[in-house]
């Protein structure tokens, strides 16, 4: 069995029928966490539900589905109001999980575009942690708000403009809620991964994993589990005097690493047939 520092506790994960999401729930209900999993594919979240509580045969705690759009505060009200109903259970963590990643060139970007990604990575985080503070602050004894950030809220990357703009603001986000927040005993942190194999990124560039195993400093590409485990982290106790922080789980990308972009113009203006720098792969 494993360490389960969640008994008697519910998470709130939105987006969390495939990718990070899934890893993330998938960790908590392990670690004695009631977990809602919030999709906006009906489908897609009653499965995930469904594999997240056959994957534990020891749990007590379950997987519940709710499935609708994490960008919409009316929605994200009924979600708190299901989650905190669950039995012999309190709702004290969130992760605010669900984002989207719209590529577009600069000057050609559409206000519709950009008004999807600011509806779910700013509208959807905001009044996620909003929402689930008031019960928080209702209830009592504190909380902990998880937000997703990105790698690409921290440096510029080709083509995200949007999407980076948000995810910093994201960041910004959980430094400014320790105001209000802090006082309450909830902590608020945002933890942003890099470049992570997941379903989406993988149907991208079907070679995603070589790829960012040779532009991340420690030679691999990032799983869903390394986000998952310091999300966990970030929950446990041990984090408790953690608050207002973007911590970043990339690889050392965020460091000191190019984009694909920016590698094939490196390539081709290196002379001699010199290559990027040369990492190796140590794990898989
Ligand atoms: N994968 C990466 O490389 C990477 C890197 C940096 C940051 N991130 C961030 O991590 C988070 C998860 O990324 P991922 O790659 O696992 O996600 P993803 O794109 O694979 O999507 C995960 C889930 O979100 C759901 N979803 C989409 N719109 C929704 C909405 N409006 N409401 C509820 N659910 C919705 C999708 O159906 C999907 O099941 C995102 O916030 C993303 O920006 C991912």
């Amino acid at each position: 069995m494993n360490y389960q520092p969640f008994i008697g506790k519910t998470a709130i994960v939105t987006g969390s029928a495939n990718g990070i999401g899934f890893a993330i729930a998938k960790h908590l209900l392990h670690e004695g966490a009631n977990v809602v999993v919030n999709d906006i594919d009906t489908e897609a979240a009653d499965l995930a539900a469904d594999r997240i509580n056959k994957s534990c045969e020891y749990c007590d705690a379950r997987a519940y589905a709710f499935a609708g759009d994490a960008g919409d505060p009316e929605f994200i009200r009924k979600m708190v109001a299901f989650a905190a109903d669950i039995k012999d259970s309190k709702l004290d963590m969130i992760i605010a999980n669900a984002g989207l990643t719209e590529f577009g060139d600069f000057f050609e970007f559409s206000p519709e575009s950009f008004q999807k990604v600011v509806d779910l990575n700013l509208r959807g985080t905001f009044f996620l942690a909003q929402t689930a503070a008031k019960l928080m602050k209702k209830q009592g004894g504190g909380g902990n708000i998880v937000l997703i950030g990105s790698n690409v809220g921290a440096r510029a990357y080709d083509n995200l403009a949007a999407y980076g703009m948000s995810k910093a603001g994201i960041s910004m986000l959980a430094k400014q809620l320790v105001l209000p927040l802090g006082p309450l005993g909830i902590s608020i942190n945002c933890v942003s991964p890099g470049a992570t194999l997941t379903e989406r990124t993988k149907l991208e560039e079907p070679d995603y994993a070589g790829i960012w195993a040779k532009l991340n400093p420690n030679g691999r590409v990032g799983k869903p589990e390394d986000i998952a485990h310091t999300v966990s982290f970030m929950l446990s106790p041990q984090s408790r005097h953690i608050t207002g922080q973007t911590l970043l789980v990339d690889g050392g990308w965020t460091a000191y690493g190019p984009t694909p972009f920016t590698a094939a113009r490196m390539q081709n203006d290196l002379p001699n047939g010199a290559d990027m720098p040369n990492v190796s792969v140590q794990d898989s």
